[in-house]
């Protein structure tokens, strides 16, 4: 089983201090409000294993396949549907008409969390008529049931509303999916924080692709691969293929996981990733051979996991009022020239959108000769931004407020100050520093 390690334990010095408070206490004195997310659970795969057997069973009691229209298609939407209604969801079936039949949509919904913020999770759960459609899209169904179920064991308490869709007639040209949204109000639409979409996360020749969309649900997934050290790729393969489109059509950011569909495998893809180059992500693609056998149990763990990082962090985090900081008082000490560069990290979590123009950043480092010092700020893409140069300044500590204009970086991250000291003799250590929003 793969446990990610969320990035803001690898970093417990960095604390976060409201804004509010500070101007009421020393920073550094004041009652540390962290922001802070539950622990997103390890989901275990033989559980989604153990839905896409139950879809495969459906499939082949009902002529091979899950289709539109098909008796497959219902008794699917049933199987989740049970699970969910078992579990304490709010569920309802939206019916829409495609080429002649009933199509079917499941919405579920988890009570609790900001009605005016909806984070909401969906794959299609219609198969091709040509196969059982297992990891095309059992597999995306079956992990958001499991983290649906997962969200039902914590009794998670999520700051937005969850909400998990699965749609109908995806195969069609994505008909469940904006039937869904196009009967949505404005309103209604303007309260989805996010939308993300899973179809195909078990690919056997699997790639690991991200959905190139809204910065921040891109980064939550990124930062969940960069916990297992799986290298990602930005996914290529036919944008606007799958739901996704459907919402973000409409304004809402979306994002998602992809693990490759038709396309061939690369050599290097195949060094990173393992698997076969000069073969299909998925040769069975829209085929018979759409079975369970058609499934990398490493990449359904991961990909489920990585489901449920997701929500976790996106579905529990708080906003801090504009003007918070993050602190890291940790003593890092500087070695005297010639040495390498230090840095030291703070994690920033649930600031929405890019860091502000007006960025400030307060420097307090002990040294005895601070002329000695290069100082840059380091943001979570590894753009510098330079604070300090070397220079004949006498004198010694270097305690300042430096306001950066960090207007083109997502805020959320990794932000280190690097510091190098460049000429010898005089010593020192970063003291603290802080990030102002
Ligand atoms: N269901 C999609 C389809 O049949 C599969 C797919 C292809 C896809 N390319 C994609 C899904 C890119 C997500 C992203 O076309
Ligand atoms: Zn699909
Ligand atoms: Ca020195």
């Amino acid at each position: 089983m793969i446990f990610s390690v969320p990035r803001r334990m690898a970093t417990a010095a960095a604390i976060a201090v409201a804004g509010l408070l500070a101007a009421t206490a020393p920073a550094a004195l004041a009652a540390p409000t962290a922001v802070s997310a539950a622990t997103p659970p390890d989901i275990p795969v033989a559980n989604v294993k153990a839905h896409l057997s139950q879809l495969q069973t459906i499939a082949s009691n009902n002529s091979g396949n899950r289709a539109h229209g098909r008796p497959g298609y219902k008794a699917s939407i049933d199987y989740v549907k049970a699970k969910l209604d078992a579990a304490g969801f709010t569920t309802s079936l939206q019916t829409f008409t495609s080429s002649g039949s009933t199509g079917y949509n499941l919405i579920a919904d988890w009570p609790g969390g900001d009605p005016n913020s909806v984070l909401m999770a969906g794959a299609h759960l219609d198969s091709v008529t040509s196969g059982p459609g297992i990891n095309d899209n059992g597999s995306g169904s079956a992990a958001i049931l499991e983290t649906a179920l997962a969200v039902s064991r914590a009794q998670l308490q999520p700051t937005k509303h969850l909400r998990f869709g699965w749609w109908g007639a995806e195969e069609l040209g994505l008909i469940g999916s904006k039937y869904y949204v196009n009967n949505l109000s404005s309103t209604e639409r303007g309260k989805f924080a996010g939308y993300l979409n899973f179809d195909m996360i078990g690919s056997p020749n699997p790639g690991y692709f991200v959905y190139d969309d809204d910065p921040t649900i891109e980064q939550t997934f990124k930062d969940y691969y960069a916990g297992l050290g799986v290298p990602t790729e930005i996914e290529t393969e036919g944008d606007g293929r799958s739901d996704h489109a459907s919402f973000k059509n409409v304004g809402v950011p979306v994002g998602g996981l992809f693990t490759g569909a038709s396309r061939t495998k690369s050599s290097s893809q195949a060094q990173k990733w393992g698997g076969t180059a000069g073969q299909a992500f998925d040769r069975c693609y829209h085929s018979s051979c759409d079975t369970t056998s058609n499934i990398n149990d490493t990449a359904l763990d991961r990909n489920s996991d990585a489901v449920a990082y997701a929500i976790w962090t996106l579905g529990t985090a708080t906003t801090p009022p504009p003007g918070s900081s993050f602190e890291n008082t940790t003593d890092v000490a500087i070695p005297d020239s010639p040495g390498a560069a230090v840095t030291s990290d703070i994690l920033v979590t649930g600031v929405p959108g890019n860091a502000p123009a007006t960025t400030k950043v307060d420097v307090n480092i002990i040294h005895t000769y601070r002329g000695d010092l290069v100082i840059d700020l380091v943001a979570p893409d590894g753009s510098t931004y330079r604070l300090k140069n070397s220079s004949w300044d006498s004198g010694d500590n270097v305690i300042a407020t430096y306001t950066v204009n960090a207007s083109s970086e997502v805020a959320n991250g990794t932000w280190k100050l690097r510091v190098q000291d460049v000429a010898s003799w005089d010593t020192g250590y970063i003291n603290s520093w802080k990030i102002t929003f």
